[in-house]
């Protein structure tokens, strides 16, 4: 399970004061699948981890993108449902917006936290090499927007990245929110099988067309 949920941090940037209004200018304003009440949020993210403990297979990896100021509380969520949580790695954006950039740090990075079912080791294709736990791209090319915008789109370097490493060919790679498809994408490209979902069909359309 390869996925980047809604992180619901809409509500915390629109809540800012007004010497950093711009904050809220961010694509996150934009989506109100990412404004909800963070307690609704929290039962939501719960009863996906439940959902998914039962269709992963044992020894399966499930990786799921996050904010860095929520990734302790998806860990407890996730450890609740019965993974069992193996490290958290870091998205390093090279060329993010400079947004603020005279007020505060240039926001570039995300995060992903990293579960296995069942046991603690699972596939793990670093063919003898040590592979740290960050990854850095620019930002999401125009070239992986040619079938519509999404405004949350992962480079698909980065998809690919973790669905190599932790998939074999023949799996299926599972997105229950997957947007424009960019894991799907990468599953597909790596010989993997794929399964995806999302609320929007605007964002669905994009999926298919991108998956020809
Ligand atoms: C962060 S975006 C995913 C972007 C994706 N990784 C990509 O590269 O395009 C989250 C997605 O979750 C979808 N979404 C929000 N709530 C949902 C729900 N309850 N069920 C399914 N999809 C949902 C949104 O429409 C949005 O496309």
């Amino acid at each position: 399970m390869l996925t980047d949920p809604p992180y619901n941090i809409g509500g915390h940037m629109k809540s800012r004061g007004s010497g950093v209004h711009r904050l809220r200018e961010n694509h996150f304003s934009i989506c109100d699948w990412d404004n909800v009440d963070e307690d609704v949020w929290e039962q939501h993210m719960l009863e996906l981890a439940e959902e998914l403990f039962e269709k992963v297979k044992t020894g399966g990896a499930v990786v799921v993108f996050m904010a860095i100021i929520k990734v302790q509380t998806l860990k407890k969520i996730f450890e609740k449902a019965g993974f069992y949580y193996k490290t958290t790695g870091i998205w390093h954006k090279k060329n993010p917006m400079p947004r603020n950039m005279n007020l505060t740090f240039i926001n570039s990075t995300e995060s992903w936290l990293y579960f296995t079912k069942g046991k603690p080791s699972g596939t793990f294709n670093n063919d003898g090499k040590a592979i740290h736990d960050y990854f850095e791209t620019g930002l999401t090319p125009k070239s992986e927007k040619a079938f519509g915008k999404h405004p949350t789109q992962k480079p698909l370097k980065l998809m690919s990245h973790l669905v190599s490493l932790l998939s074999n060919k023949g799996d299926v790679v599972c997105d229950p929110f997957c947007g424009s498809g960019t894991s799907l994408l990468a599953a597909k490209n790596l010989g993997r099988n794929y399964v995806g979902f999302d609320l929007n069909e605007e964002y669905l359309s994009i999926t298919q067309k991108r998956l020809g």
